[in-house]
């Protein structure tokens, strides 16, 4: 029988530590107990330790270690250690966020173990089965018995695919609140300075399997870059997942790009706070631009954050409309729709909470 005041929250990849940092916080205000489970997907410093000390994560209860693999091996270690993780814990709930290996394991451990499961970044959808995530996102969410949504569109899809309407609760997104509390510790001057730019750069991020994984896709994107970097200098802390591809094609050699380690969350959100342009494949930063007003050019042929495309400055390109797309920005002869997306404030993470407390009270 789950111990009904035990919230256990999953995490495991970069991109969990802030959505999951602000309802951790915002929980402790409310009579329960919180265990965080840290899957050890990722492992690096500069993509997992870095961001506990930045955000304010409590260290975690555990760390499950399973490290890298195919999808089946991850995935099948993922299963194994959480299985025996919830037996040990007993969770009155279980906690995912986004789309990313660890969500699912845990999502599909939470279901067949009946513990509670709460899904913060519900109803997100690319609608493109080539990406792992949007397999993770439709299981997660067929197995949620509550869908925290970020954007209305996102409940637009579970409604539509059958989720009850009071299992669905449009809350915001905890990413913003992490964003937001981080505000005041950007430097944007002082980091540019420290990396050596000058007034005018452009930031790039890279991972996605889909631009990095096939040397040939990864030859027209470092091309493409190498474009942009003849007209502005581009830093691109480069993920481990990119680096073998793009230096094979030659990156590392274009005059204007520079690749340097993957940044810490504060270092990296001041200097894409400074940019004229950033360029990316990643989820979260074509949200992080949208609220800092960076233009942001997103490598993908769909985007699951399609709100940040009406509402904000992000665009989607291919590697050839690139290089023409980041001139415009340079140039100034582009414009972007400057509406914040509804409850994209800094409180999301207290809605959540008050949400999964009300759901193991
Ligand atoms: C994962 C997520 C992706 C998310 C990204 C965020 C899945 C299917 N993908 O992709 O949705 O956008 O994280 O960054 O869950 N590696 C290291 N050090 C690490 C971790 C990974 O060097 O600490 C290398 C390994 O060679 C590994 C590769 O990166 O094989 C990919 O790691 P993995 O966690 O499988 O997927 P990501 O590409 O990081
Ligand atoms: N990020 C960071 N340092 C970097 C690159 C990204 O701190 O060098 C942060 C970024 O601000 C965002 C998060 O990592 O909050 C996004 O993670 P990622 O792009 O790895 O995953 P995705 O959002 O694509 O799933």
């Amino acid at each position: 029988m789950p111990s009904a005041a035990i919230v256990t929250h999953v995490v495991g990849a970069r991109p969990n530590f802030m959505k999951a940092a602000p309802v951790i916080a915002a929980l402790r205000g409310h009579a329960v107990t919180q265990r965080l489970v840290h899957t050890g997907q990722h492992y690096d410093a500069l993509l997992s330790d870095v961001f506990f000390a930045e955000l304010d994560l409590p260290a975690p209860d555990a760390n499950l270690g399973v490290g890298s693999g195919t999808q089946a091996e991850q995935t099948a270690a993922l299963l194994t250690g959480l299985e025996a993780t919830f037996a040990a814990d007993d969770p009155g709930l279980v906690v995912v966020y986004g789309d990313v290996n660890s969500t699912l394991a845990a999502a599909l451990v939470a279901a067949k173990g009946g513990y509670p499961l709460a899904h913060v970044e519900a109803g997100l959808r690319s609608f493109d089965p080539t990406m792992p995530e949007e397999t993770n996102r439709r299981v997660t969410d067929a197995l949620a018995d509550l869908a925290l949504a970020t954007s209305p569109e996102a409940v637009a899809h579970l409604a539509r695919e059958g989720v009850a309407a009071e299992a669905i609760h449009l809350v915001g997104n905890p990413m913003i609140d992490s964003l937001v509390a981080a505000r005041d510790r950007l430097d944007p001057e002082g980091e540019r300075a420290a990396a050596g730019l000058p007034q005018r750069y452009a930031v790039a991020t890279l991972h996605r399997p889909s631009n990095v994984d096939e040397p040939d896709q990864a030859a027209r994107v470092a091309a493409a870059l190498a474009e942009v970097g003849r007209r502005v200098p581009v830093l691109l802390p480069l993920h481990p997942r990119g680096r073998k591809a793009l230096t094979d094609a030659g990156l590392d050699r274009a005059e204007g790009v520079r690749l340097v380690e993957p940044l810490g969350y504060v270092a990296f959100l001041s200097l894409v706070a400074g940019a004229a342009l950033v360029i990316t494949d990643s989820g979260g930063v074509q949200e992080e631009t949208t609220i800092l007003d960076v233009a942001c050019l997103t490598l993908r042929d769909n985007t699951e954050r399609p709100i940040t495309l009406t509402h904000g400055t992000n665009r989607l390109v291919s590697p050839e409309s690139l290089p023409p797309a980041a001139d415009a920005i340079l140039d100034g002869t582009a414009s972007f729709p400057t509406r914040r997306p509804p409850l994209w404030d800094g409180h999301a993470g207290v809605r959540i909470a008050e949400v999964l407390a009300a759901a193991v009270s």
